[in-house]
């Protein structure tokens, strides 16, 4: 939680020493807290200069910014090599170097692979890597893998072409064979290689559909007007600007008109006609860099920068989005962790649940009005004085807690809490206040340090912090081993990391010679402390609520005019303008600074800084953006550690390429907005794209208050999202499902249906852990022939059969959404009247959306798994196995189901049953050796034409008295088959005849 900072009324400064930004030499001169007349010592809050970054202003801001492509000479290609899998060649800098924003690298290699036929690699590092000149860093193979190459393909064989030429300096070209196509071209630029700033550029087709390049909050398709930041940063969720993870990767769909020869002509997909038919081809670009990057996109093209590293670019050539994001997962960044079944039931939590009781009563609400719960969550008020692995003794003591988790597990649900990356330091004069989860890392020397050796000490929640070092081989079993000691204290069952970009409440090594002041209180006021009372309302409040939202705006107005300026004290715009020195990086001020959303631009606000040292010598300078992705992978390792046996459930917050191995991914601290529930679909979209199936956000909005209508509609929008989470800020109004009697019935009927395709979900995952394939699904992804759809992101596809189409404003009740596929024969179905919808192809087609009504639709020829809903995962697994079946236009449907115990990291016993309609009849093969002894209940057949004369399972006649048709909306029912489903619903194969 919280990136936000607060204004801060004057008294809480007291004299505080001024705060050296060099962090080896911070040292502050404040007089130690002081006790009161009662003995208890006044909590010492770090002032807000602390956080204020250095009065920088980017390059992108600074009017005298200069454009490296302007004045840098590029470079020319000599000792040219070809094979047939690749080429290698030196790039030796074309003229003077411009020096712009670094050190000119005079040698380069560049390399082309030809790693599969699909996949292309065009590798450019320096030639000298270990010159001193540079000071160079490379991307560790271990930490972030490079593209697999599977020895087969070759330059004949590729999907894609590279050339390159030395005139007028050099370019390549990436261009695809089938089309013609360049993909890639760096034509018209030069390519600039210094050692604090790369630069390369490619243009684009007028119109481009490019995804991805994350994460930021934004729309689906990517805006070519716009700086896309990628520097993990605690902040919450501004739209536009970089935000928690780090993933440089896009997809870039292209849709063309194709004549009788042949010949694709491209087609901006704004300009497409309906009548006409196009065809599709996407690839992705993966850039393999891990430093601070911005991706500036213009109408012609992209630009990309980075503070250093090299340019690692692998080139997927699809051509279907599914193509690429499998080839992306299976052959670079690793493919999803399979999640425990009971991840899917609906996860309750808020910051401010005081003690036990308090959680224990939030329970037993839903117990109350049968509403469904999975688990329940805690943020960080469980802890001591906000400290890891350490529980506060009076309201959550280990041993209630240890009652409350046996009856929690005896009803099959579940408990998660909160872990932040930081580690409390304690003031080593206070012999009271030692701190065994320190006194472990430091005896083992696991902390980043700073360039002097010392620990770097930051601020988080407890006051000043250290921070695990990842770089350290200790530091993982110094992770584990806490989780582990603290395991046995509380029995969680799944992780959330937190505060994991790493965070910091202040600029450098703001605690080092400060430590007697901890703890602390943080720079900002908390939530509902005076200053920082909370009076947001969502938009559309005020028409709802006129006499609440009007004395809310009144105290907001009066909360505004009396608070004092207390954060941010850079009001100059002198701008911090850093000369690069030959051969020597400035680390904590980078020549070129990108535009970065914390104060400044500065890389070191409200983070660890730049300069903080790991223990193989590599700066944080080099490495920030992999911290979140790091402790993710500590993490899953450590719930290995507990138990071995298990799929560990851990939740990260910042990620990186890769992170969905270990993890998923929640959306971070956004807003009870209408705005944020909208932006909810893109984004988990995006993550489909960036292999973390794993996501949902904070149904009902975190910051601000709620309100009902919005938290009625996100309930029941989240209720379709992989990762189903309620969770609210501290000291905002109450938003369980259960507060408002509508949220009540609107969160059960979006959860019926949640909880009936638990099977339909852990199958999409398990395939998505097993190939690569998306769980959340853009429309176009489905169909790539529509490129009307290339922008649709307020409805989408859930696997490829089920289609949510929601409400995203207030006050509406009903909402329109386009039908795809129409005009090639698809058929949808309405969820709830089970009847095909009269659409007409390529219109948006207005549907009733009363509050409380979710539109959901299942697409002709699926087959849907199902189970009954229950209050558990665990209750409904075992329950009666009911198919809905959805006819295709042709009269034809398939379907799939994946079955084992739901937690087994390596599941002994595992069933496959493949579904498939033909000619009036059903059959399920089933293969594999997990037993599944529910019964078969039901079949339901949507769009049957004519009246059945006999329905016959394996040729017995199923009684008549289950059989039921209804001939105006095509729906044939067939009940009753328990009875000859006995030794369960797939026990053997069967065919179902009507
Ligand atoms: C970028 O493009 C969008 C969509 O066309 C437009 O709404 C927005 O105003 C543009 N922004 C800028 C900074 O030009
Ligand atoms: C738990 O917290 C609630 C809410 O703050 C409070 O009313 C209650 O007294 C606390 N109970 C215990 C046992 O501490």
């Amino acid at each position: 939680m919280v990136g936000v900072k607060n204004l801060l009324s004057g008294a809480w400064l007291l004299a505080y020493g001024a705060f050296s930004r060099s962090a080896s030499t911070a040292s502050g001169s404040h007089s130690a807290a002081s006790p009161t007349s009662s003995g208890k010592y006044t909590q010492f809050t770090i002032p807000a200069s602390a956080e204020a970054g250095a009065q920088l202003i980017a390059n992108i801001d600074d009017p005298e910014a200069v454009d490296a492509q302007s004045v840098c000479p590029g470079y020319k290609a000599s000792n040219v090599k070809e094979s047939a899998r690749g080429v290698t060649a030196t790039l030796t800098l074309a003229g003077k170097p411009c020096n712009v924003y670094g050190t000119d690298v005079d040698s380069l290699d560049f390399s082309i692979e030809y790693l599969a036929n699909d996949r292309l690699s065009v590798q450019i590092v320096p030639t000298y890597l270990d010159s001193s000149n540079y000071s160079w860093f490379m991307l560790d193979e271990h930490v972030v893998p490079r593209s697999i190459s599977d020895r087969q393909a070759s330059k004949q064989d590729s999907d894609l072409e590279i050339a390159w030429s030395n005139e007028p300096s050099f370019y390549f070209k990436v261009t695809r064979k089938a089309t013609g196509d360049a993909i890639f071209d760096t034509t018209d630029s030069v390519l600039v290689f210094e050692n604090q700033f790369v630069e390369f550029v490619t243009s684009l087709p007028k119109d481009y559909n490019l995804y991805g390049i994350g994460e930021h909050i934004q729309q689906l398709r990517l805006l070519n007007n716009l700086t896309l930041t990628l520097y993990a940063s605690d902040i919450s969720d501004p739209i536009d600007d970089n935000v928690y993870g780090s993933h440089p990767f896009y997809l870039d769909t292209r849709y063309y008109e194709v004549n009788d020869k042949g010949h694709h002509t491209l087609v901006a997909s704004d300009k497409a006609a309906q009548s006409k038919d196009y065809v599709s081809f996407s690839h992705g670009v993966f850039s393999r860099n891990a430093h601070g990057q911005e991706v500036v996109m213009n109408p012609e093209g992209l630009k990309w920068r980075s503070l250093g590293g090299s340019i690692d670019l692998t080139f997927y050539s699809g051509p279907s989005q599914a193509g690429v994001t499998k080839n992306y997962q299976l052959s670079t960044i690793g493919l999803p962790a399979l999640q425990q079944y009971f991840t899917f039931g609906f996860h309750q939590c808020r910051w401010g649940y005081n003690n036990w009781t308090e959680l224990e009563e939030v329970v037993s609400n839903f117990e109350k009005f049968e509403i469904p719960l999975e688990t329940i969550w805690s943020d960080i008020d469980y802890m001591h004085g906000y400290r890891d692995f350490d529980n506060d003794q009076h309201r959550y003591p280990y041993s209630d807690g240890e009652k409350f988790l046996d009856k929690l597990h005896s009803s099959g649900r579940h408990y998660i809490p909160i872990i932040d990356a930081a580690i409390y330091i304690p003031n080593p004069k206070n012999a009271s206040d030692t701190y065994d989860t320190y006194t472990r890392g430091h005896q083992e020397d696991v902390f980043l340090k700073n360039p002097d050796g010392s620990e770097y000490i930051g601020a988080v929640w407890p006051g000043y912090t250290v921070f695990p070092d990842w770089h350290n081989p200790k530091t993982g079993d110094f992770w584990a081993n806490e989780i582990v000691i603290w395991h046995k204290k509380v029995a969680i069952d799944g992780i959330w990391i937190d505060m994991n970009e790493v965070s910091s409440f202040c600029t450098g090594s703001c605690g080092s010679g400060n430590l007697r002041m901890n703890p602390t209180h943080p720079a900002f006021a908390l939530p509902g402390e005076p200053g920082n009372v909370i009076y947001d309302y969502p938009e559309g409040f005020e028409l709802s609520n006129k006499t609440e939202a009007a004395s809310a705006s009144a105290a907001s107005f009066s909360q505004a005019a009396t608070a004092t300026t207390g954060g941010s004290t850079s009001s100059s715009t002198s701008y911090l303008r850093t000369t690069p020195t030959p051969g020597v990086r400035n680390i904590n001020y980078p020549p070129y600074v990108i535009n970065h959303d914390q104060d400044g631009h500065d890389l070191s606000s409200h983070a660890v800084s730049p300069n903080a040292t790991h223990s193989d010598g590599v700066q944080e300078y080099d490495v920030h953006n992999l911290f979140g992705h790091q402790i993710l992978n500590a993490t899953y390792h450590a719930l290995l550690k507990v138990d071995e046996k298990k799929r560990p459930f851990v939740i990260g917050r910042s990620t990186f390429a890769g992170s969905g191995k270990w993890a998923g991914h929640w959306g971070g601290d956004n807003a009870s907005r209408w705005a944020y529930m909208f932006f909810s679909i893109p984004q988990a979209l995006s993550f489909s794209l960036f292999g973390i199936p794993m996501f949902g956000v904070d149904a009902c909005g975190f910051n601000g208050n709620t309100d009902e209508e919005l938290c009625n509609r996100w309930m029941q929008l989240s209720a379709f999202f992989p990762f189903y989470r309620n969770h609210n800020t501290l000291s905002a109004i109450s938003q369980e499902p259960y507060i408002w009697e509508s949220v009540t019935a609107a969160t059960k009927s979006a959860m019926k249906i949640r909880y009936a395709i638990l099977p339909y979900f852990y199958t999409l995952f398990h395939e998505a852990h097993t190939t690569g394939s998306t769980v959340m699904r853009a429309l176009a992804w489905e169909f790539p022939t529509d490129p009307s759809l290339a922008a649709v992101d307020t409805q989408f596809l859930l696997g490829p059969s089920i289609m949510v189409v929601p409400v995203l404003a207030p006050h509406a009740t009903s909402v329109r959404g386009v039908f795809p596929g129409l005009k090639h024969g698809e058929v949808w179905y309405d969820w709830y009247t089970q009847t095909a919808v009269d659409a007409k192809p390529g219109v948006n087609t207005t549907i009733p959306a009363p509050l409380g009504h979710i539109p959901v639709f299942v697409r002709g020829g699926s087959v849907v798994p199902m189970q009954e809903p229950a209050l558990t995962t665990k209750e409904a697994r075992g329950t009666p196995w009911s198919l809905l079946v959805a006819l295709g236009g042709s009269g034809t449907a398939t379907g799939q189901l994946y079955l084992d115990d739901g937690e087994s990291n390596a599941p002994d016993d595992t069933l496959d049953v493949t579904f498939s309609v033909k000619e009036s009849s059903l059959s399920a093969r089933a293969k594999g050796s997990w037993e599944e002894l529910n019964p078969l209940a039901t079949v339901t057949v949507l769009g049957v034409s004519t009246r059945p004369d006999a329905v016959k399972l394996n040729g017995i006649p199923v009684p008549a008295s289950g059989v039921q048709y209804n001939a105006t909306s095509r729906v044939l029912s067939v009940g009753g088959l328990q009875k000859l489903t006995r030794k369960g619903a797939f026990s053997a194969d069967w065919a179902l005849k009507w």
